[in-house]
C-alpha cells in the first residue's frame, strides 16, 4: 500500500507494458486490492494501477459522495474526477507509465465514465462494468475513437439496461467507439465479465497506433 502526494491510498503492481497501463476502479465498499486479480487476468502483461477511493460512505470507501442508490452529488463527482485526473498525471510521472485505460466497476465504472467526460486527455479507453449515467446533463466531450466497453447485466437491480444504453449514446456522440454488450448477469461480476474484457482488450491495437 502507497500513499502519494495526491493523497490516493493505491497500489501499483509492474508489468512489462507500460505504455498502455490499467487503472483499475473498484466498487462501493471495495479497495485497491479488489481488482488486481481480474486486471491481471485481463491485461496480463499490463503494469497494474489501482487507487482506493477517497469518500467512505459508512465505512465502505468510493470515488465519489451520493444522495441515495444512484442519485449522485454531482458537484462533489466533479471535484474528485478532477483529484483522480491528477493522481493519474502524478503517478505516470512517478512509475513512468503512458495514459492508462480505466477498468471501473459499478461506483469505479461511473467514476471511469466522468472522467472521459471531463477529462478525455486522461484515458485512452475503458472497460465500464455495470456502469450507469453519471451526470444528468452531459457535459460535452471530444473522445474521438477512443475504445470503451461497456458492460451490463440484464438482470441488474441497480443499474437498469436502458440507463447503460443511454451513456452509450451519450459516449458515442462525443466521438468513442462504444460496444455495449448485456449479460445473462446481476449487478455483481461475472465470468462472462472476465471472458469479455479480456476477448476485447485483445482485440484492440497497440497505445501507438491507438
Ligand atoms: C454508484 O453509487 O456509483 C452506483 O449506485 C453504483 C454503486 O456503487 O452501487
Amino acid at each position: 500500500m502507497t500513499q502519494d502526494t495526491t493523497g490516493f491510498i493505491h497500489r501499483f503492481e509492474p508489468g512489462p507494458d507500460t505504455t498502455r497501463p490499467l487503472m483499475l476502479l473498484h466498487g462501493t465498499g471495495g479497495d485497491e486490492n479488489d481488482l488486481l486479480p481480474l486486471g491481471r487476468m485481463v491485461a496480463p502483461e499490463a503494469a497494474l494501477l489501482a487507487p482506493r477511493g477517497g469518500v467512505s460512505e459508512n465505512g465502505m470507501p468510493r470515488f465519489f459522495r451520493r444522495l441515495a442508490e444512484g442519485v449522485f452529488d454531482e458537484a462533489d463527482l466533479r471535484r474528485r474526477t478532477g483529484d483522480l485526473a491528477a493522481f493519474v498525471a502524478a503517478s505516470r510521472a512517478r512509475y513512468g507509465l503512458g495514459a492508462p485505460l480505466a477498468l471501473g466497476f459499478s461506483n469505479g465504472a461511473n467514476i471511469a465514465a466522468s472522467l472521459l467526460m471531463l477529462r478525455p486527455e486522461t484515458l485512452t479507453g475503458a472497460v465500464l462494468i455495470r456502469p450507469m449515467v453519471p451526470f444528468a446533463e452531459p457535459p460535452a466531450a471530444d473522445l474521438a475513437g477512443r475504445p470503451v466497453l461497456i458492460l451490463s447485466g440484464a438482470m441488474d437491480p441497480i443499474v437498469p439496461v436502458e440507463n447503460a444504453r443511454r451513456l452509450a449514446q451519450q459516449l458515442s456522440a462525443s466521438g468513442a467507439r462504444v460496444e455495449h454488450r448485456i449479460l445473462p448477469a446481476g449487478h455483481g461480476l461475472s465470468q462472462a465479465d472476465v471472458s469479455q474484457a479480456l476477448a476485447w482488450l485483445r482485440s484492440l491495437p497497440g497505445p501507438e497506433a491507438a
